[in-house]
């Protein structure tokens, strides 16, 4: 039975009941309007941790002023009944001011340097910054032993891993499995924006991935596969934020071929209309999946 919570200090006497009980605890963040992909980062939780806390927070602070904070799809009861179903235990709800206790404006930052300048962080500034500023937020209110984020937002899940390690957070972090739809389309609670047209072209986005990565694995420079996916993408009408290949620190590796192999990661952030996605897909350029 889940328990639907907003308080902190309920947050807190239910979470350390459990830790007086030497159990577990594992934290899945997310901002809701929860589909299969958040539910398998639940169930991958529950093979690390004995009890769940999912928090469902839509983070102003991660949001750019002409971005979609306000329109940004909020379905509570929907959420807490799939979490349910999930196995979660806790859904954690906090309200913008119980997150923010002093107010937004006036709240404590967390910054992050480096790997947050580059790609979505050059594209939507201060976003990392807002993502830190909360994730650390919900280490602080749910001490999870261990927290769990997905691998379809591959920059993000960098960055997480850089702040538990730079202040030292004592907990894992595990990454969970892109979901698809059956055409490829990486799951995103974006994807409800689409047209019924730009749903159609949307599965590209894969598809230019999977073609920059079987292009290298032809030995093809780099910058000639980024600059086929770019193609494809600007002849199917995409606005193309970046389409690229990095090795998985985000260092840009050499324009020409990959040595055999090397571990790569290609990217790919475009708009359809006013809907903005992005996927991933990790490889090792000897067929051995990354
Ligand atoms: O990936 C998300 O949904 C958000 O960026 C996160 C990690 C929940 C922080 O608001």
């Amino acid at each position: 039975m889940i328990e639907a919570v907003d308080q902190l200090e309920a947050l807190r006497a239910r979470v350390a009941a459990w830790k007086r009980d030497g159990l577990r605890v594992g934290l899945v963040p997310t901002m809701g309007n929860l589909h299969a992909g958040h539910h398998s980062l639940v169930h991958l939780a529950r093979q690390h941790a004995d009890r769940i806390v999912a928090s469902v927070f839509v983070n102003p602070t991660q949001f750019g002023p002409n971005e979609d904070f306000a329109r940004y799809p909020r379905t509570p009861e929907a959420d807490v009944d799939g979490l349910c179903d999930a196995g979660c235990d806790v859904a954690w709800m906090p309200s913008v001011e119980t997150m923010y206790p002093h107010g937004v404006d006036a709240s404590v930052r967390v910054g992050v340097p480096g790997i947050t300048e580059v790609l979505e962080g050059a594209h939507r500034p201060g976003h990392f910054d807002g993502v830190a500023t909360v994730v650390a937020r919900l280490f602080n209110q749910v001490s999870p032993d261990v927290a769990v984020f997905g691998r379809k937002d591959y920059q993000q899940l960098a960055v997480i891993r850089y702040l538990v390690r730079d202040m030292a957070f004592p907990l894992e972090v595990l990454a969970g499995e892109t979901r698809r739809e059956a055409d490829g389309l990486a799951m995103s609670s974006r994807n409800q924006y689409l047209s019924a047209e730009e749903r159609k072209l949307a599965p590209l986005l894969y598809q230019v991935l999977q073609g920059m990565r079987d292009a290298m694995a032809s030995g093809a420079p780099r910058l000639q596969a980024e600059a086929g996916a770019r193609a494809r993408l600007l002849s199917a009408g995409f606005d193309v934020d970046y389409v690229v290949v990095r090795e998985p620190g985000l260092d840009v590796p050499d324009p020409g071929p990959a040595a055999p192999g090397a571990s790569l990661v290609a990217l790919v952030a475009a708009r359809l209309g006013r809907t903005r996605l992005i996927d991933n897909l990790e490889f090792r350029l000897d067929g051995v999946p990354a």
